[in-house]
């Protein structure tokens, strides 16, 4: 036998028996999304590494050293997108979605990224994202209503122990003015923080705050906050956002060293956690952008969004015991008592699909007892049996798995009866 080939490290499969699960958080999302008015929008897996330089940042540690880059055929440098906010504000642009002055664009998306990380639980080189953008809005109502989508959305997926962290790093001075604080507070430490972190204070010090090395955090006890260099309109912008998440019952914690992997983040960041998740306990996060359209080309326009990883949040309910509502149809299972009996089913299983019933049958004559083993692997909720009784009075026995009760009804009158059994069961 030749020699298995295995999935790359930090790539999974999502198996058939799983796959319900993925159903189920994609649909809230869907739900969720469409109650707050967006619209899903699908960009490309790969881009030209370009974007993500100019976008993500050359110096974000995700466009350093996590990024899936190579040179097509063609010899042009592409990139697996790292993450959706990039692509999506590209594709925006593009297509002049975002090109009129005050119009207003919200949409989502449920899709894969790739980076090159090491792979441990909860963090993958292929993960995938629920995520949001809106475009057009420079009030802070916008961010406000993009994190309640996202509690919105743990909350019809279940999650508990939910917490909702928020900063601002200010706009494009007060950044500046934050950038060169952090500077000026970590310079004399220089020799105490990681090499990595000697290198970011001069190309990314708010980057340092992020840093999980025993020795930058140490160095950044006490470091300034960044509502120390806000502007008068930042700040203003932030106390709105407080003062919205307040009004909307929504409970958060203003964390003053909050910084996110990416470069394009101005005024509000926000990360959801929650509990059951170990280490890696951001659930997700996001923020505003509101020079990243201007620096990919477009005219300047706002912009604010989050994503949220849905193999972390499958985790945490994992870990809190939640169970997920499944949006299963329930099976029926037809058997037959020989050929005849299974040439006769083929009509009823016809019938049942063609009306919306999931149904299926065994296709290789194995034997009666075999084919109740299946239906019950396959966790069927009622068998259809025709048996050579069955098959001269033109007759079906219908029986259900969980009780174990039966009866015979008309051939044709199958689905009419299935129907009211479901209306009994309250499916
Ligand atoms: P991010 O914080 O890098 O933000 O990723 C969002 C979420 O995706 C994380 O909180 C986490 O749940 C999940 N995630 C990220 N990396 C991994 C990984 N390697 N394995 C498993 N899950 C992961 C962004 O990507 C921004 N684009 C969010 C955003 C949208 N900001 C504004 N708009």
């Amino acid at each position: 036998m030749a020699t298995k080939i295995q999935a790359p490290k930090g790539f999974e499969d999502i198996l058939p028996l799983e796959v319900w699960k993925w159903h189920a958080v994609e649909r809230v999302a869907r739900e969720v999304a469409e109650v707050y008015h967006f619209q899903e929008v699908r960009t490309p897996v790969l881009e030209s590494s370009a974007l993500f330089h100019r976008g993500v940042g050359e110096t974000s540690d995700i466009v350093r050293k996590e990024t899936f880059t190579f040179d097509d055929r063609g010899g042009d440098s592409m990139t697996l997108r790292p993450e959706g906010t990039a692509g999506v504000v590209r594709a925006m642009v593009e297509h002049g979605l975002i090109a009129q002055e005050g119009a207003r664009a919200k949409v989502y998306y449920i899709a894969p990224n790739f980076r090159y990380e090491r792979p441990q639980k909860g963090r993958l080189r292929q993960h995938h994202q629920f995520g949001v953008e809106v475009f057009g809005v420079a009030e802070a109502d916008q961010d406000v209503e993009c994190i309640l989508l996202q509690l919105e959305f743990y909350r019809r997926c279940g999650v508990k122990d939910l917490e909702l962290q928020v900063n601002s790093l200010g706009d494009r001075e007060s950044k500046e003015r934050y950038r060169d604080a952090l500077v000026a507070f970590l310079s004399p430490k220089r020799e105490a923080l990681s090499e990595d972190s000697q290198r970011r204070l001069t190309e990314n010090p708010l980057r340092i705050l992020d840093s999980k090395d025993p020795r930058d955090q140490a160095a950044c006890a006490g470091a300034p906050p960044a509502s120390g260099s806000l502007s008068e309109r930042s700040r203003k912008h932030f106390e709105r956002v407080q003062e919205l998440l307040a009004a909307s019952a929504a409970p958060f914690r203003v964390n003053a060293n909050l910084v996110r992997g990416f470069d394009y983040y101005t005024d509000t960041l926000w990360e959801v956690t929650a509990g059951g998740l170990g280490a890696q306990n951001a659930l997700g996060g996001g923020g505003r952008y509101d020079n990243l359209v201007e620096q990919l080309g477009g005219r300047p326009t706002p912009g604010v969004g989050f994503g949220s990883g849905i193999e972390r949040l499958l985790i945490a309910l994992d870990g809190q015991g939640v169970t997920l509502p499944s949006p299963r149809k329930p099976l029926v299972w037809l058997i037959a008592h020989g050929d005849a009996a299974r040439t006769a089913l083929w009509q009823v299983l016809r019938e049942l699909r063609a009306a919306g019933v999931a149904a299926d049958m065994d296709l290789s004559g194995r034997s009666v007892k075999a084919q109740f083993k299946i239906a019950d692997r396959e966790k069927a909720a009622r068998c259809l049996v025709v048996g050579e009784a069955e098959l001269s009075a033109g007759t079906v026995v219908v029986k259900d798995l969980a009780t174990a009760e039966q009866k015979t009804v008309g051939r044709n009158e199958v689905v009419e009866s299935l129907r009211q059994l479901e209306q009994a069961a309250g499916r």
